[in-house]
């Protein structure tokens, strides 16, 4: 499973990329926002940074202007994703913009059959976003479940790219499920390597250091 960093902030990105992990970007309008910088320049910053897809999200809510900004932020960099909402008409931009030889990431996916529009409509990635479904009491791993075996069923190649993952677990379920991709926040990548008993047993084994007055170096 590849995993996306979903963050504008360039410092998170530099370190986790550091350490091997980050195959891919995902931002998205309140990234951006948050980020406090110029999309285009952030963007272009991010796309120096990691080889793989950085997906930077179209504003425009029709196919026209979804068109327009999809192709101007496509000439940033060879690995940009373009990201369009999923609607009718950010279903016509991927269409095109697929045909056009560009990336495409289709999101705010909430459904098995959007997922399935998607697809048909040439999408290099479907980002559902789990976290969202949760909050409304409706399982956002069932939806990666139910996918996944769509796309199995009659071969679709678009990547499912889990997204809005809030936790640790959620990561390790869409690992089991066979999501292609994970796009998390820096902190819950972080977070998979915490283990209550990987602190107790350090503690333990840094207490008998002290004891015997091991060194090494
Ligand atoms: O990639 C989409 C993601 O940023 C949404 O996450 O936590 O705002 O639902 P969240």
């Amino acid at each position: 499973m590849k995993f996306f960093v979903d963050t504008a902030e360039i410092d998170e990105i530099k370190e986790l990329h550091a350490l091997g992990m980050v195959d891919g970007v995902t931002t998205n309008p309140s990234l951006i926002a948050k980020s406090g910088r110029d999309i285009l320049e952030v963007t272009k910053e991010i796309c120096d940074i990691v080889s793989g897809p950085v997906s930077a999200e179209v504003v425009a809510l029709d196919a026209e202007g979804m068109l327009a900004e999809g192709r101007k932020l496509a000439k940033i960099a060879d690995n940009i994703a373009v990201k369009v909402p999923l609607t009718w008409a950010g279903l016509q931009t991927c269409k095109t913009l697929s045909d056009e030889g560009t990336m495409v990431n289709v999101t705010l996916c909430f459904s098995a059959n959007q997922a399935l529009l998607a697809a048909k409509a040439g999408a290099t990635f479907i980002s559902p976003f789990i976290g969202r479904l949760d909050d409304i009491n409706i399982d956002g791993l069932e939806l990666i479940d139910d996918i996944r075996t769509i796309y199995d069923n009659y071969g679709f190649e678009t990547q499912i790219l889990a997204a809005s993952i809030r936790s640790a677990n959620h990561m390790s379920e869409c690992a089991k499920i066979g999501a292609d991709v994970c796009t998390a926040p820096p902190k819950v990548i972080k977070a998979m390597a915490d283990h209550v008993l990987t602190d107790k047993g350090l503690a333990g084994f840094m207490a008998d250091v002290k004891k015997a007055g091991i060194t090494i170096l």
